[in-house]
C-alpha cells in the first residue's frame, strides 16, 4: 500500500507522490492510458481511494450518518482528475423539493459533507431555522419580548443545545434553580407567565413579599391556601371570593353588606371573625381577639375619630 497521507490540493509532495502513483497504482486503475491503450480502463472503484485519500474515508467512516450507509464515493465523485475535472457534486444533485433544499451555501453549515450532521452555525442565524421550525418564530413573533429581538441561535449556538435561562439570568429568590424556570416562563414567549397549581408560594414571595409576610402572618385557614390556588394558573388572575365560597350568607346579609371585605378584609389578611369562637370552647384561653391590638393604621384611624 501507498503511505497514506492526506493530498493537499496546493501541496508540492502531492505531485512527487502522484509520480511516484502514477507509477505504483494509477497504472492498474487507469488514471494514465498505458502502452496498451486499447485496454478498456479499469474503474476507479470505492475502495481505491483511500490509497491515496485518507481524511475523507475516516471522516466518512466515523460520522458520514446518511453519505456513508446510503451512497458511496463515487454517487458523488463521478470520474477523477486528470480523466474528469470537474468531480465535486452540487447537493442538489440529490436534494430537492423541500425549502431547505433552497437555501444558499449549503457548505456554510455542513461545512464537511463527509460529516454532514456535523454543523457549523453563524452567531446570527435565524432564517435559515425556519424551513424547519416555523413555530418558534411565531411564538416569538406573536408574544413580543426582548427575546423577541434575538436571533435563534444567539440562544441555541449548537444545532438541538437547549440554553439554561441561567446562564443568562438569575432566578427570583436565592433558592430559586433552573428546574423552575419552566413551571413559570416559556423561552419563546417569557412574558406569558402561567404555572401549575403546586407552585410553592415562596416563589412568588421574591417579587411580592407584602402578600406573602400577610399570608404567613394570617391565623385564619387561608393561611394554608397556596399564591397558586387563589390566582390560579396565569399571572396577573385576580379570583373572587364567591368563587370559591359561593354564596355563604343569607341573602339578607348579602344585600345589606354587599362586599365581602367590609367583614372579613382582604384575602391575605382575613379577619379572625370566627376566632372568638374557637377560643371559647378552649378552657384555659382569656377571651381577647387579637385583631383589636391596635397597629399603626387603627391608631391613625383612632386619632382622626376624635
Ligand atoms: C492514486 C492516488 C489517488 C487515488 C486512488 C484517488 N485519488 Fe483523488 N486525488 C488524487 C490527487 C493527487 C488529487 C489532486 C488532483 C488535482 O488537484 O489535480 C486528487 C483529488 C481528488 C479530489 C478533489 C478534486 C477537486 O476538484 O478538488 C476528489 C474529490 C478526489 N480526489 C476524490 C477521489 C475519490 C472519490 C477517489 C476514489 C474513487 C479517489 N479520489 C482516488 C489522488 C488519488
Ligand atoms: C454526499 C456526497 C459525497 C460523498 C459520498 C463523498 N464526497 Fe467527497 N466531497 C463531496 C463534496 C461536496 C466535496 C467538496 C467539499 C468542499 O468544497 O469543501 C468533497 C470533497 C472531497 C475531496 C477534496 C477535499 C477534501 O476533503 O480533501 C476529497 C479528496 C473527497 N471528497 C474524497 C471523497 C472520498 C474518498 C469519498 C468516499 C470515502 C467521498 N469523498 C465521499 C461530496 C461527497
Ligand atoms: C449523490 C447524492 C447526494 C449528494 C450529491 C448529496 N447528498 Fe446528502 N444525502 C444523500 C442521501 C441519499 C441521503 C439520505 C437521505 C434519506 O435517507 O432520505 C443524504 C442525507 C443527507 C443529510 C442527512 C444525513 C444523515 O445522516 O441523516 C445531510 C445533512 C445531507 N445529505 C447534506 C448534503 C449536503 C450539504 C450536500 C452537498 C454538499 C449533499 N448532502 C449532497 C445523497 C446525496
Ligand atoms: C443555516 C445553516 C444551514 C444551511 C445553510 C443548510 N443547512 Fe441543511 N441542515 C441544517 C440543520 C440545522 C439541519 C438539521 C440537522 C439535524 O437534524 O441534526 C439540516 C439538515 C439537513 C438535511 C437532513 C434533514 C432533512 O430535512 O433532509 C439535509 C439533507 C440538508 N440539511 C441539506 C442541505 C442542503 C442541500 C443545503 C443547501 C441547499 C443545506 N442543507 C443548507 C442547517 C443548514
Ligand atoms: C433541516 C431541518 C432543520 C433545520 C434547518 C434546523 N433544524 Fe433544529 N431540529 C431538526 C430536527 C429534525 C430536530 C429533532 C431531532 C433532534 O433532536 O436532533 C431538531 C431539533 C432542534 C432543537 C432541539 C429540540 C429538542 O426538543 O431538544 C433545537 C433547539 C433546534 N432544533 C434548533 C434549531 C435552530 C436554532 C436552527 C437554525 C440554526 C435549526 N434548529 C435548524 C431539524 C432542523
Ligand atoms: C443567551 C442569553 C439568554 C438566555 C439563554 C435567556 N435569556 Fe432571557 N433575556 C436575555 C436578555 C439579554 C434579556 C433582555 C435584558 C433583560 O431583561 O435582562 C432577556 C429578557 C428576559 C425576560 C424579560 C423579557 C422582556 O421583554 O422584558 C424574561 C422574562 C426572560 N428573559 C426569561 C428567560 C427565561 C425564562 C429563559 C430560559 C427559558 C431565558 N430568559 C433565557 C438573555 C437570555
Ligand atoms: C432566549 C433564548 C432563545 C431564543 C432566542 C430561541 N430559543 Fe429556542 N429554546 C430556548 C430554550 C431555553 C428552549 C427550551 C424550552 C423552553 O424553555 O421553553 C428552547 C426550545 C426550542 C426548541 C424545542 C421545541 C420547543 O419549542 O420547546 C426548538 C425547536 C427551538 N427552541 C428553536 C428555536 C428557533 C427556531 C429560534 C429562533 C426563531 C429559537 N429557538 C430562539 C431558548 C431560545
Ligand atoms: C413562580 C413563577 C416564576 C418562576 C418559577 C420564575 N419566574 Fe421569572 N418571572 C415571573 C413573573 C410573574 C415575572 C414578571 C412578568 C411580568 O413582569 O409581567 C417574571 C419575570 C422574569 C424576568 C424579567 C425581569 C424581571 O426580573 O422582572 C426574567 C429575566 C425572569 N423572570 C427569569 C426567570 C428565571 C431565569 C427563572 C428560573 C430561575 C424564573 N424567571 C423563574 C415568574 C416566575
Ligand atoms: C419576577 C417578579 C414576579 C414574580 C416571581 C411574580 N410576580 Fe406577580 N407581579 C409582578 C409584577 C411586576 C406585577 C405587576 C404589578 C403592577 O401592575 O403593579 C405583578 C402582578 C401580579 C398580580 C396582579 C396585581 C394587580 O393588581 O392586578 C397578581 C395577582 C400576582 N402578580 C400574583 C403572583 C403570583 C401568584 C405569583 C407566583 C405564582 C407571582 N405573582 C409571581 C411580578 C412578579
Ligand atoms: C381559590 C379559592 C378561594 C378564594 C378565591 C377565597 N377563599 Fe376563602 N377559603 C378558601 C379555602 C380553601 C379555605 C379553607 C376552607 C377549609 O379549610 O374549610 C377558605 C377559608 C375562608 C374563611 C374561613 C377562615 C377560617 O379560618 O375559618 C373565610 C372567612 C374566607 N375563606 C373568606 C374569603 C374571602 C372574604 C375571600 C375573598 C376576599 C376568599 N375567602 C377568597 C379558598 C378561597
Ligand atoms: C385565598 C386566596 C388567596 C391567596 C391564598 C392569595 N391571594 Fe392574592 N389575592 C386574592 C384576592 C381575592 C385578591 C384581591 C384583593 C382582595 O379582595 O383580597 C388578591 C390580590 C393579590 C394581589 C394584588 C393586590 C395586592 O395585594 O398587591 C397580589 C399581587 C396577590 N394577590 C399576590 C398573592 C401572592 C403572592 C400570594 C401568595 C403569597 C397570594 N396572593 C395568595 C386571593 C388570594
Ligand atoms: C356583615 C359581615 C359579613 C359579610 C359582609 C360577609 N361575611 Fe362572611 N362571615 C361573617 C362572620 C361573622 C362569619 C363567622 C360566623 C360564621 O361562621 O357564620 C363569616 C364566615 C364566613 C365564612 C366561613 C364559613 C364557615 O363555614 O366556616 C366564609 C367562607 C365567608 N364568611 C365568606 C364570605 C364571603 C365570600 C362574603 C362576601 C360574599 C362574606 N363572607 C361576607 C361575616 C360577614
Amino acid at each position: 500500500m501507498v503511505g497514506i497521507k492526506e493530498i493537499g490540493k496546493k501541496s508540492v509532495a502531492r505531485h512527487i507522490m502522484l509520480g511516484v502513483l502514477c507509477m505504483s497504482c494509477l497504472l492498474t486503475t487507469g488514471f494514465v492510458s498505458t502502452a496498451q491503450a486499447e485496454e478498456p480502463i479499469p474503474a476507479l472503484t470505492s475502495s481505491d481511494c483511500i490509497k491515496c485519500h485518507a481524511k475523507a474515508p475516516k471522516d466518512i467512516a466515523e460520522k458520514g450518518g446518511a453519505h456513508k450507509a446510503k451512497v458511496t464515493c463515487i454517487d458523488c465523485h463521478a470520474g477523477h482528475p486528470p480523466n474528469v475535472m470537474k468531480i465535486i457534486p452540487q447537493c442538489s444533485q440529490c436534494h430537492s423539493g423541500k425549502s431547505h433544499y433552497e437555501l444558499a451555501g449549503c457548505l456554510q453549515c455542513h461545512s464537511n459533507p463527509h460529516t454532514p450532521l456535523e454543523l457549523n452555525l453563524a452567531k446570527n442565524l435565524t432564517a435559515p431555522c425556519l424551513t424547519c421550525h416555523e413555530p418558534q418564530k411565531v411564538q416569538l413573533n406573536q408574544f413580543k419580548s426582548h427575546h423577541s429581538t434575538f436571533d435563534c441561535t444567539t440562544c441555541h449556538s449548537k444545532h438541538g443545545f437547549i440554553p439554561e435561562c441561567m446562564s443568562c439570568h438569575q432566578g427570583h429568590t436565592p433558592a430559586m434553580v433552573q428546574a423552575d424556570c419552566k413551571n413559570c416562563h416559556k423561552a419563546h414567549m417569557p412574558l406569558e407567565v402561567t404555572y401549575n397549581k403546586d407552585t410553592d408560594s415562596k416563589q412568588c414571595a421574591g417579587c411580592h413579599k407584602e402578600a406573602f409576610d400577610l399570608l404567613m402572618a394570617n391565623k385564619t385557614k387561608h393561611h394554608d391556601v397556596s399564591c397558586a390556588t387563589c390566582h390560579k394558573d396565569k399571572h396577573k388572575t385576580i379570583p373572587h371570593c364567591e368563587d370559591c365560597h359561593g354564596v355563604p350568607h343569607p341573602a339578607g346579609i348579602i344585600s345589606k353588606f354587599p362586599k365581602c371585605g367590609g367583614c372579613h378584609n382582604i384575602a391575605h389578611d382575613l379577619n379572625n371573625v370566627t376566632d372568638h369562637a374557637a377560643k371559647t370552647t378552649k378552657p384555659d384561653v382569656k377571651i381577647t381577639t387579637p385583631n383589636i391590638k391596635p397597629d399603626m393604621k387603627s391608631s391613625k384611624s383612632n386619632v382622626k375619630k376624635k
